[in-house]
């Protein structure tokens, strides 16, 4: 009698089991993607790469200054403007330059300008504390412009 209760309690645990793991794995709710108010900028493929890797150079950039600034080291600062400065912005291809908006242009090249007075900043006067100030204003300009556009490769 005892081991026919004990069965019964087996399979009732195993039941249990399963449906637990089905629900974990298998009915997850459904991820709904919310609805983005940002304008999309068409390009080519080729254009949107290039996009993306400056982006790549920019964040890349970005972590260069803060090592500076904990390690409280400007010559980890100074280089950023030959990876993200103004200098790239002749290396931008004609068409790609077309494509894109007046806004985003300018956000940009304002972006590019920020990396240079960082950079010019680590070298002669250096100050720890307006460097983070920079790299506050800096990283606004990344926020508000990922908040307003997203870039999509034509097929
Ligand atoms: C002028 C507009 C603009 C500025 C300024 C800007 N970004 Fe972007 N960034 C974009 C857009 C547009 C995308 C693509 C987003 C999409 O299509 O969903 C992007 C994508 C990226 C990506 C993804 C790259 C990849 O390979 O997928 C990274 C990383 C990034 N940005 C970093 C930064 C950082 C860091 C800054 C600031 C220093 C910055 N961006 C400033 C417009 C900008």
């Amino acid at each position: 009698m005892k081991k026919r209760l004990m069965l019964i309690m087996l399979m009732i645990s195993i039941i249990l089991n399963v449906v637990l793991v089905y629900k974990f794995f298998y009915q997850g709710e459904k991820v709904t993607v919310k609805k983005d108010s940002r304008s999309e900028i068409k390009m080519t493929k080729e254009n949107r790469e290039f996009v993306m890797a400056e982006m790549r150079g920019f964040l890349e950039s970005v972590q260069k200054i803060n090592e500076g600034i904990i390690k409280n080291d400007p010559n980890i600062i100074v280089n950023v403007s030959q990876q993200s400065g103004t200098c790239k912005v002749n290396a931008v291809p004609q068409g790609l330059v077309r494509s894109l908006p007046y806004e985003f242009k300018q956000m940009g090249f304002q972006t590019h300008e920020l990396f240079d007075v960082m950079s010019k900043m680590a070298k002669e006067k250096y100050d720890r504390q307006q460097i983070q100030v920079k790299m506050n204003e800096l990283l606004n300009n990344c926020v508000a412009c990922h908040k307003t556009y997203k870039i999509t490769a034509e097929p």
